[in-house]
Protein backbone atom coordinates (compact mmCIF):
# COMPACT_ATOMS: atom_id res chain seq x y z
CA UNK A 1 0.00 0.00 0.00
CA UNK A 2 0.94 3.62 -1.00
CA UNK A 3 0.73 7.15 0.48
CA UNK A 4 -0.14 9.17 -2.37
CA UNK A 5 1.26 13.36 -2.14
CA UNK A 6 -0.61 15.37 -4.18
CA UNK A 7 1.32 19.00 -5.19
CA UNK A 8 4.79 17.60 -4.18
CA UNK A 9 6.70 20.53 -5.68
CA UNK A 10 4.44 22.92 -3.72
CA UNK A 11 5.82 24.55 -0.48
CA UNK A 12 4.26 22.44 1.77
CA UNK A 13 4.21 19.19 -0.19
CA UNK A 14 7.68 19.01 -1.27
CA UNK A 15 8.93 18.32 2.22
CA UNK A 16 5.70 15.65 2.81
CA UNK A 17 7.28 13.86 -0.31
CA UNK A 18 11.11 14.40 0.96
CA UNK A 19 10.39 13.45 4.60
CA UNK A 20 8.12 10.09 3.88
CA UNK A 21 10.57 9.50 1.59
CA UNK A 22 13.66 9.79 3.53
CA UNK A 23 11.81 7.57 6.07
CA UNK A 24 11.31 4.84 3.70
CA UNK A 25 7.65 5.39 3.50
CA UNK A 26 6.33 3.67 0.19
CA UNK A 27 5.18 7.00 -1.62
CA UNK A 28 3.45 8.16 -5.12
CA UNK A 29 3.74 12.05 -5.87
CA UNK A 30 1.33 12.90 -8.38
CA UNK A 31 1.30 16.53 -10.13
CA UNK A 32 -0.40 17.81 -12.73
CA UNK A 33 3.36 18.54 -14.33
CA UNK A 34 5.39 15.50 -13.42
CA UNK A 35 8.47 17.23 -15.15
CA UNK A 36 9.10 20.00 -13.37
CA UNK A 37 12.69 20.15 -11.64
CA UNK A 38 11.56 20.09 -7.77
CA UNK A 39 10.43 16.21 -7.79
CA UNK A 40 12.80 14.00 -6.63
CA UNK A 41 14.74 12.01 -9.57
CA UNK A 42 13.54 7.96 -9.56
CA UNK A 43 9.81 8.46 -7.52
CA UNK A 44 6.65 6.92 -8.36
CA UNK A 45 5.36 9.98 -9.99
CA UNK A 46 1.78 10.03 -11.38
CA UNK A 47 0.32 13.03 -14.15
CA UNK A 48 -2.93 13.70 -12.30
CA UNK A 49 -5.16 16.97 -12.13
CA UNK A 50 -8.06 17.20 -8.89
CA UNK A 51 -10.13 19.02 -11.19
CA UNK A 52 -10.49 16.09 -13.80
CA UNK A 53 -11.67 13.54 -11.86
CA UNK A 54 -11.02 10.90 -14.83
CA UNK A 55 -7.35 10.75 -13.98
CA UNK A 56 -7.87 10.40 -10.01
CA UNK A 57 -8.15 6.05 -10.67
CA UNK A 58 -4.43 5.37 -11.37
CA UNK A 59 -3.28 8.14 -8.97
CA UNK A 60 -5.16 6.87 -6.16
CA UNK A 61 -4.65 3.00 -7.39
CA UNK A 62 -3.34 0.80 -4.37
CA UNK A 63 -3.24 4.20 -2.03
CA UNK A 64 -4.02 3.56 1.54
CA UNK A 65 -3.21 7.47 2.89
CA UNK A 66 -3.72 10.51 1.27
CA UNK A 67 -1.55 14.09 1.69
CA UNK A 68 -4.30 16.11 0.11
CA UNK A 69 -4.54 20.19 -1.41
CA UNK A 70 -7.82 21.59 -1.18
CA UNK A 71 -9.30 21.95 -4.18
CA UNK A 72 -13.07 22.35 -4.12
CA UNK A 73 -15.01 22.32 -7.68
CA UNK A 74 -14.79 18.20 -7.60
CA UNK A 75 -13.86 17.43 -4.25
CA UNK A 76 -17.20 15.10 -4.37
CA UNK A 77 -15.62 13.45 -7.37
CA UNK A 78 -12.10 13.39 -5.25
CA UNK A 79 -14.18 11.57 -2.29
CA UNK A 80 -15.68 9.22 -5.11
CA UNK A 81 -12.43 7.84 -6.61
CA UNK A 82 -10.82 7.53 -3.38
CA UNK A 83 -13.70 5.27 -1.52
CA UNK A 84 -13.67 3.39 -4.52
CA UNK A 85 -9.96 2.83 -4.56
CA UNK A 86 -9.49 1.99 -0.52
CA UNK A 87 -7.90 4.84 0.42
CA UNK A 88 -8.27 4.63 4.46
CA UNK A 89 -6.90 8.77 5.54
CA UNK A 90 -6.67 11.50 4.02
CA UNK A 91 -4.73 14.67 5.78
CA UNK A 92 -5.93 17.57 4.14
CA UNK A 93 -3.86 20.79 3.92
CA UNK A 94 -6.92 23.06 5.05
CA UNK A 95 -6.64 26.81 6.76
CA UNK A 96 -6.82 28.25 10.09
CA UNK A 97 -9.57 30.78 8.21
CA UNK A 98 -12.13 28.21 8.37
CA UNK A 99 -11.96 28.90 12.16
CA UNK A 100 -13.37 32.61 11.80
CA UNK A 101 -16.63 33.53 12.24
CA UNK A 102 -18.60 31.96 9.41
CA UNK A 103 -16.29 30.33 6.99
CA UNK A 104 -18.73 31.04 3.67
CA UNK A 105 -18.16 34.79 4.32
CA UNK A 106 -14.66 34.27 2.82
CA UNK A 107 -13.49 32.97 -0.21
CA UNK A 108 -10.58 31.64 0.86
CA UNK A 109 -12.13 30.04 4.32
CA UNK A 110 -15.45 28.60 2.24
CA UNK A 111 -12.75 26.77 -0.33
CA UNK A 112 -11.05 25.19 2.49
CA UNK A 113 -14.54 24.55 4.62
CA UNK A 114 -16.07 22.84 1.27
CA UNK A 115 -13.30 20.18 0.88
CA UNK A 116 -13.38 19.63 5.04
CA UNK A 117 -17.22 19.11 5.10
CA UNK A 118 -16.90 16.64 2.02
CA UNK A 119 -14.14 14.77 3.91
CA UNK A 120 -16.29 14.61 6.80
CA UNK A 121 -19.01 13.82 4.94
CA UNK A 122 -17.32 10.76 3.17
CA UNK A 123 -16.79 6.96 4.61
CA UNK A 124 -12.69 8.29 4.62
CA UNK A 125 -10.57 9.01 7.59
CA UNK A 126 -9.40 12.44 7.82
CA UNK A 127 -7.32 14.73 9.50
CA UNK A 128 -6.92 18.43 8.98
CA UNK A 129 -3.98 21.29 9.31
CA UNK A 130 -5.35 24.71 9.97
CA UNK A 131 -2.44 26.93 8.75
CA UNK A 132 -2.03 30.50 9.76
CA UNK A 133 -0.20 32.69 7.75
CA UNK A 134 2.82 31.04 5.90
CA UNK A 135 6.30 32.39 6.59
CA UNK A 136 7.01 31.62 2.64
CA UNK A 137 4.38 33.89 1.99
CA UNK A 138 7.30 36.62 2.67
CA UNK A 139 8.63 35.38 -0.25
CA UNK A 140 5.57 36.79 -2.83
CA UNK A 141 5.46 40.04 -0.64
CA UNK A 142 9.33 41.00 -0.32
CA UNK A 143 11.31 38.65 -2.61
CA UNK A 144 11.37 41.15 -6.04
CA UNK A 145 11.70 44.39 -4.11
CA UNK A 146 14.58 42.70 -1.47
CA UNK A 147 16.35 41.24 -4.52
CA UNK A 148 16.33 44.45 -6.97
CA UNK A 149 16.48 47.28 -4.42
CA UNK A 150 17.12 46.31 -1.15
CA UNK A 151 13.79 47.52 0.37
CA UNK A 152 10.53 46.77 1.81
CA UNK A 153 7.17 49.16 1.43
CA UNK A 154 4.93 48.12 4.16
CA UNK A 155 1.29 49.82 5.52
CA UNK A 156 1.93 48.67 8.84
CA UNK A 157 5.84 47.93 9.46
CA UNK A 158 4.47 47.43 13.06
CA UNK A 159 2.16 44.81 12.97
CA UNK A 160 2.90 41.83 14.25
CA UNK A 161 2.11 38.11 12.75
CA UNK A 162 2.99 34.60 13.94
CA UNK A 163 4.55 33.60 10.45
CA UNK A 164 4.37 29.19 10.42
CA UNK A 165 7.35 27.63 8.74
CA UNK A 166 6.36 25.19 6.00
CA UNK A 167 8.43 22.69 7.23
CA UNK A 168 6.57 22.55 10.05
CA UNK A 169 3.11 22.10 8.23
CA UNK A 170 4.78 18.80 6.58
CA UNK A 171 5.65 17.20 9.70
CA UNK A 172 2.45 17.69 11.31
CA UNK A 173 0.92 15.99 7.87
CA UNK A 174 3.91 13.11 8.16
CA UNK A 175 3.26 12.47 12.12
CA UNK A 176 -0.39 12.42 10.81
CA UNK A 177 0.41 10.00 7.58
CA UNK A 178 2.79 7.75 9.34
CA UNK A 179 1.77 7.38 13.25
CA UNK A 180 -1.98 6.04 14.97
CA UNK A 181 -4.05 8.97 16.72
CA UNK A 182 -4.71 11.51 14.27
CA UNK A 183 -8.11 10.34 12.93
CA UNK A 184 -10.82 12.69 13.36
CA UNK A 185 -8.53 15.42 14.43
CA UNK A 186 -8.26 19.06 13.27
CA UNK A 187 -4.83 20.79 13.74
CA UNK A 188 -4.13 24.68 14.19
CA UNK A 189 -0.75 25.21 13.12
CA UNK A 190 0.35 28.86 13.90
CA UNK A 191 4.27 30.23 14.33
CA UNK A 192 5.61 29.96 17.40
CA UNK A 193 6.36 33.72 17.71
CA UNK A 194 4.88 37.05 17.33
CA UNK A 195 6.87 39.19 15.41
CA UNK A 196 6.27 42.76 13.56
CA UNK A 197 6.67 42.90 9.95
CA UNK A 198 9.72 45.56 10.58
CA UNK A 199 11.49 42.73 12.82
CA UNK A 200 10.35 39.83 9.65
CA UNK A 201 12.32 42.33 7.38
CA UNK A 202 15.70 42.84 9.68
CA UNK A 203 15.77 38.82 10.65
CA UNK A 204 15.79 37.99 6.19
CA UNK A 205 18.09 40.58 5.77
CA UNK A 206 21.10 39.34 8.95
CA UNK A 207 20.19 36.23 7.13
CA UNK A 208 20.63 37.31 3.85
CA UNK A 209 23.66 39.53 5.25
CA UNK A 210 22.81 42.72 3.92
CA UNK A 211 20.27 46.35 5.29
CA UNK A 212 17.37 45.94 3.87
CA UNK A 213 15.10 49.06 4.28
CA UNK A 214 11.72 49.35 5.18
CA UNK A 215 9.27 52.04 3.64
CA UNK A 216 6.03 53.29 4.98
CA UNK A 217 3.84 53.09 2.12
CA UNK A 218 -0.17 53.74 1.70
CA UNK A 219 -2.72 50.87 1.88
CA UNK A 220 -3.11 51.84 -2.13
CA UNK A 221 0.67 51.89 -2.62
CA UNK A 222 0.67 48.25 -0.33
CA UNK A 223 -2.27 47.01 -2.85
CA UNK A 224 -0.49 47.56 -5.81
CA UNK A 225 2.72 46.36 -5.30
CA UNK A 226 1.01 43.48 -3.88
CA UNK A 227 -0.93 42.61 -6.97
CA UNK A 228 2.25 41.68 -8.94
CA UNK A 229 2.55 38.90 -7.25
CA UNK A 230 -0.39 37.78 -6.03
CA UNK A 231 -4.39 37.67 -6.93
CA UNK A 232 -6.76 40.12 -5.61
CA UNK A 233 -8.13 37.46 -3.33
CA UNK A 234 -5.06 36.87 -1.58
CA UNK A 235 -3.93 40.65 -2.03
CA UNK A 236 -7.08 41.61 0.30
CA UNK A 237 -6.63 38.75 2.57
CA UNK A 238 -2.92 40.17 3.53
CA UNK A 239 -3.70 43.46 3.90
CA UNK A 240 -6.39 42.61 6.20
CA UNK A 241 -4.35 40.33 7.94
CA UNK A 242 -1.60 43.10 8.27
CA UNK A 243 -4.01 45.52 9.76
CA UNK A 244 -5.29 43.07 12.41
CA UNK A 245 -1.25 42.89 13.33
CA UNK A 246 -1.96 46.34 14.40
CA UNK A 247 -4.49 46.11 16.83
CA UNK A 248 -4.38 42.84 18.47
CA UNK A 249 -1.24 40.23 19.30
CA UNK A 250 -1.29 37.67 16.74
CA UNK A 251 -2.44 33.82 17.90
CA UNK A 252 0.14 31.58 19.45
CA UNK A 253 -0.37 27.57 19.43
CA UNK A 254 2.08 24.75 20.93
CA UNK A 255 -0.16 21.95 18.62
CA UNK A 256 2.95 21.57 16.31
CA UNK A 257 5.35 20.87 19.20
CA UNK A 258 2.55 18.73 20.72
CA UNK A 259 1.77 16.53 17.73
CA UNK A 260 5.04 15.82 16.22
CA UNK A 261 6.93 16.22 19.59
CA UNK A 262 9.64 19.11 18.69
CA UNK A 263 9.30 23.05 18.71
CA UNK A 264 7.87 24.84 15.68
CA UNK A 265 11.24 26.67 14.30
CA UNK A 266 11.19 30.28 14.42
CA UNK A 267 10.97 32.88 11.62
CA UNK A 268 14.91 33.42 11.74
CA UNK A 269 15.17 29.93 10.66
CA UNK A 270 12.84 30.14 8.00
CA UNK A 271 14.69 33.68 6.94
CA UNK A 272 17.73 31.14 7.46
CA UNK A 273 16.93 28.24 5.36
CA UNK A 274 15.17 30.72 2.30
CA UNK A 275 18.09 33.09 2.45
CA UNK A 276 19.37 32.62 -1.40
CA UNK A 277 15.60 33.40 -2.62
CA UNK A 278 15.86 36.41 -1.14
CA UNK A 279 20.08 36.91 -2.83
N1 LIG B 1 -0.18 31.06 2.29
C1 LIG B 1 -0.77 31.07 3.49
O1 LIG B 1 -0.53 31.93 4.35
C2 LIG B 1 -1.76 29.98 3.81
C3 LIG B 1 -2.33 29.93 5.09
C4 LIG B 1 -3.24 28.91 5.39
C5 LIG B 1 -3.57 27.98 4.41
N2 LIG B 1 -3.00 28.06 3.18
C6 LIG B 1 -3.39 27.07 2.17
O2 LIG B 1 -2.26 26.27 1.84
C7 LIG B 1 -2.36 25.90 0.46
C8 LIG B 1 -1.12 26.37 -0.28
O3 LIG B 1 0.00 25.62 0.19
P1 LIG B 1 1.43 25.73 -0.55
O4 LIG B 1 1.99 27.08 -0.34
O5 LIG B 1 2.22 24.53 -0.17
O6 LIG B 1 0.94 25.62 -2.06
P2 LIG B 1 1.75 25.81 -3.40
O7 LIG B 1 3.21 25.91 -3.16
O8 LIG B 1 1.05 26.89 -4.16
O9 LIG B 1 1.46 24.42 -4.12
C9 LIG B 1 0.14 24.01 -4.39
C10 LIG B 1 0.21 22.60 -4.89
O10 LIG B 1 -1.14 22.17 -5.19
C11 LIG B 1 -1.08 21.33 -6.29
N3 LIG B 1 -2.29 21.54 -7.08
C12 LIG B 1 -2.87 22.72 -7.39
N4 LIG B 1 -3.93 22.50 -8.19
C13 LIG B 1 -4.03 21.16 -8.36
C14 LIG B 1 -4.90 20.35 -9.08
N5 LIG B 1 -5.92 20.84 -9.80
N6 LIG B 1 -4.71 19.01 -9.05
C15 LIG B 1 -3.65 18.48 -8.37
N7 LIG B 1 -2.78 19.21 -7.65
C16 LIG B 1 -2.96 20.55 -7.67
C17 LIG B 1 0.11 21.78 -7.11
O11 LIG B 1 0.75 20.62 -7.62
P3 LIG B 1 1.20 20.46 -9.17
O12 LIG B 1 1.44 21.85 -9.71
O13 LIG B 1 2.42 19.61 -9.09
O14 LIG B 1 0.05 19.78 -9.84
C18 LIG B 1 1.02 22.50 -6.14
O15 LIG B 1 2.21 21.78 -5.86
C19 LIG B 1 -3.62 26.57 -0.09
O16 LIG B 1 -4.72 25.69 0.02
C20 LIG B 1 -3.77 27.74 0.85
O17 LIG B 1 -5.08 28.26 0.88
C21 LIG B 1 -2.10 29.03 2.86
Amino acid sequence: MVTVVFGPGGNVGRHVAASLTSAGVPVRLVSRNPEQATLPARADVVRADLDQPETLPGALDGARNVFLYARPARIDDFVAAAESAGVRHVVLLSSAAVLNGDPMSSPIAAMHAVVESALKKSSLAWTFLRPGMFATNALAWWRDSIREEGVTRLPYPEARTAPVHEKDIAALAVTALTSPGHLGHSYLALGPESLSLRRQVRLIGEAVGRDITVEVTTVDQARAELSRTLPPIAVEGVLAGWQAGTTAPPQLDTTIEQVTGRPAHTFARWAHDHASDFR
